[in-house]
Order: C-alpha cells, then sequence, then structure tokens
C-alpha cells in the first residue's frame, strides 16, 4: 500500500491536488482512498459534494473520507475520553466533553494514521492520498507518533504509580477513580499502534510527502522550511506540485501582468534550484473556479501527464546510518540549513537531540550507537554528518 501526503501553506493548493490525484489513481485501477485530515472539511467543496463522516464510496474505485474527531472520540476513543472526562471531574475540572478532548492537538491525524493502519493491515486500498491542514500544524502532526510515544509513556508511568500507591494506600485515593483494564488495554494497544504507524511513516518505499507550493515569495520561503523539518522527522519527500502558475500566453498585454510573468520566472528559477533532487511538478493556474470532477481531471492531466502517482520519484530516506573508516556517521539529509542553526546533544536514554531552528527532534539511535561519543557535527552537501565513535 502506499501512503501520499500532500502538505504545503494555506492555500496553494493541497486539497485540490490531493483530490485530482485520487480521482487519477482510480481511473488508473488503484483501489484509492483520499482522506482528509483538515477539520475546515474542504474536500467535499473540491470534489464538488457533501461527504459524511464514513467511509463513503464516491466514485469506481474512489472513496472518502474527512475525519470528524468528535465523531470518532464519541466512537472509537470512547474508553479513554470517559476515563479522562472521570479523572477530571475528580479533580474539580469539571467534566470535559469529546468536544473538548478531540481539540487536543494532533487528534485528527492520528485518527486517521490509525485508519491508514487498519487499512494496510485489512488490504483495503492500493494507494491512501492524505490532504492536510496547512504546513505549520502538519509538522508537528508528522511528529506525533514520536511525540506521543513520549507523552503516552509518561501519563502510562503516571498511572501505574497511581494503582501501586492506591493498592497500599486504599482510602486515601478513593476519590481518584483508578483507570480500569479497558482504559490500560485501550492505552496498550494504542502505544502499540503508535509505533506501527512508525514504522509505515518511515518506509521511504511506502510512505511520502509531497510539497505543494504557489511560485511566491512567502511561499517559497515556508516550503524550504518546510521541507527540512520533514526530513528531519525521518519522511522520504519525492515531489513537488508548483501550483497556480500563470501561462505566459494567458494573459493580456498589460503591465501589470507582465511584472507578474517575470516575477513568477524569478521565482520558478529559485524553485528548480532550491529542489533540484526532488522531482517538480506544475499545475497552471486555471481561469475559473477549481471545483468539481471535471476541472480536477484537467488539474491531474497537468500535474501527472503520462506518469504514475504512486511512483516513488525518489527512495533515498532522508536518515542513514553508515560506518567510514571505523567512525559510525549518522546522515541526516538537511536541506537549507545552515550549519549555525544546528544544535546537537544527546538526549535521555539512547538519543541525539537535534535543534534546528525553532525545531526538535529526538532521534533515538541504533542500539549499537547507544553509548558512542558524539564526535562531532558536519554539513556536507545538504547533508548533516553527526560522528561517532563506539
Ligand atoms: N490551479 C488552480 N487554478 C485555479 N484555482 C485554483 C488552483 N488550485 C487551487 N485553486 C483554488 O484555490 C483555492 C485554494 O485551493 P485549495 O483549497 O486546494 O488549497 P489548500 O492548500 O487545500 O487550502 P487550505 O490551506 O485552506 O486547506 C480554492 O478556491 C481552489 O479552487
Ligand atoms: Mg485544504
Amino acid at each position: 500500500m502506499r501512503l501520499i501526503i500532500y502538505t504545503g501553506k494555506g492555500g496553494v493548493g493541497k486539497t485540490s491536488v490531493s483530490a485530482a490525484t485520487a480521482r487519477l489513481l482510480a481511473k488508473k485501477g488503484y483501489r484509492t482512498i483520499i482522506m482528509s485530515t483538515d477539520s475546515a472539511h474542504s474536500l467535499g467543496d473540491s470534489l464538488g459534494m457533501t461527504l459524511p463522516n464514513d467511509i463513503q464510496r464516491i466514485d469506481e474505485n474512489l472513496d472518502a473520507l474527512e475525519i470528524d474527531i468528535i465523531y470518532e472520540m464519541r466512537t472509537k476513543w470512547a474508553d479513554i475520553s470517559r476515563y479522562v472526562s472521570a479523572l477530571m471531574m475528580s479533580q474539580g475540572v469539571g467534566e470535559i466533553t469529546a468536544e473538548e478532548m478531540a481539540i487536543i492537538p494532533g487528534m485528527e491525524m492520528v485518527a486517521a494514521l490509525f485508519y491508514v493502519l487498519s487499512f494496510e493491515q485489512e488490504d483495503k486500498y492500493d494507494v491512501v492520498v492524505m490532504d492536510t491542514p496547512p504546513t505549520g500544524e502538519t509538522l508537528r502532526l508528522l511528529s506525533f507518533p514520536d511525540m506521543s510515544n513520549w507523552y503516552i509513556d509518561k501519563i502510562y508511568a503516571l498511572m501505574k504509580k497511581f494503582l501501586g500507591i492506591a493498592r497500599v494506600t486504599v482510602g486515601k485515593f478513593m476519590d481518584f477513580p483508578l483507570p480500569d483494564k479497558s482504559v490500560m488495554n485501550s492505552i496498550d494497544e494504542i502505544k502499540d499502534k503508535m509505533n506501527e504507524v512508525k514504522a509505515l511513516l518511515e518506509d521511504p518505499k511506502k510512505t511520502t510527502v509531497r510539497l505543494v507550493m504557489n511560485p511566491e515569495r512567502m511561499v517559497l520561503s515556508e516550503t524550504m522550511r518546510a521541507y527540512t523539518y520533514i526530513c528531519l522527522y525521518n519522511k522520504n519527500v519525492e515531489c513537488l506540485v508548483v501550483n497556480k502558475i500563470y501561462p505566459e500566453d494567458g494573459f493580456s498585454d498589460s503591465d501589470f501582468f507582465r511584472e507578474k510573468l517575470k516575477e513568477q520566472e524569478k521565482y520558478l528559477k529559485q524553485i528548480e534550484e532550491s529542489f533540484s533532487e526532488l522531482r517538480i511538478m506544475k499545475a497552471y493556474h486555471m481561469p475559473t473556479e477549481l471545483v468539481g470532477p471535471e476541472k480536477l481531471d484537467i488539474m491531474a492531466d497537468m500535474i501527472f501527464g503520462d506518469s504514475d502517482p504512486t511512483e516513488v520519484y525518489a527512495d533515498k530516506s532522508p536518515m542513514r546510518f553508515l560506518t567510514v573508516d571505523g567512525i559510525d556517521e549518522m546522515r541526516l539529509k538537511m536541506p537549507f540549513v545552515k550549519k549555525g542553526n544546528i544544535e546537537l546533544f544527546k538526549g535521555e536514554s539512547g538519543t541525539l537531540v537535534v535543534h534546528v531552528g525553532s525545531q526538535k527532534r529526538t532521534v533515538s539511535l541504533p542500539a549499537t550507537l547507544v553509548d558512542a561519543e558524539v564526535l562531532g557535527a558536519e554539513l556536507d552537501n545538504e547533508e548533516l554528518i553527526v560522528k561517532l565513535k563506539r
């Protein structure tokens, strides 16, 4: 199963490109589902239909699903919701509703990724196309499997402690509702699933992240930043869709449009230089609103032509480990990062903490390198090389 995740700044065309890709895949005969994790729910608008909160068949080979997190919390996360709610009440916080639980950041993505996992296990689809909310949010969500494992570990440890204490000091903790077995089982299950999700997301042949952008200055800088961070989160970025390009012959001969075209050309050149290792696809700005199947199919044709969207346009994993002259190297593909922006230090229990700008990533070192000494780091050809000695 292939998972294609589209990400990019607000309004660049992620939803349109996702819908267009999914339609093309279905036409090519792949069992396809398009999923949206954006609570703004514009996927239905783009497709020109209303989508329910369950999987819906919308065309031959094509299903669609807009994640409705409140619905998910009420149905699939009921045990945990109930417990957290009881816990809050016991602490005098007052009742917490499914609606309130649902605003925990990243829940849409977690729910979506659990769906993806079950699709893979059931061999339900050949391709999952995922439309996401604007970049900032998605970046945090893509780091979620790492983050949530840490989070769940802490909660788990805390609960175990409470359970232990409660057993010896019954009475004192009477008003503290203990998580029952079903809650503990649910937590265990989430933990296991999170690890499976992580493995799926970090398999560069299965999961790829595609950037969507427009030829504009602000979009360019945000896209470059997003690219760096997605690599840092160990996801394979292999394709860039430049959308809303103004066609050269599509303009009236006014000064305004001539200036616009000149500016666009400058950014297109910068894009080619900056993302040279990615497959760059292009879609022109359409004269009318891009809504409904026919327009989406025109867009898919502009982007993919005869090529197959399931292709992995590059499959070099953004993070790799190797040994050079007896020294171990961890190589992270990190485009656009300047040396001064990178900070490294060893974290708890065999981890290496990499700071890039405002973002932080904790990399679990392989068992053989847990006790290794960090000799230093250098940036070579857009790769961060961390040297380690066992
Ligand atoms: N190539 C195009 N030509 C004309 N209009 C386009 C094109 N691509 C996208 N649009 C229009 O631009 C608007 C934003 O597109 P879309 O919703 O796909 O972007 P998005 O990145 O998903 O936005 P958001 O960040 O809000 O989710 C929509 O009105 C869409 O119809
Ligand atoms: Mg969108």
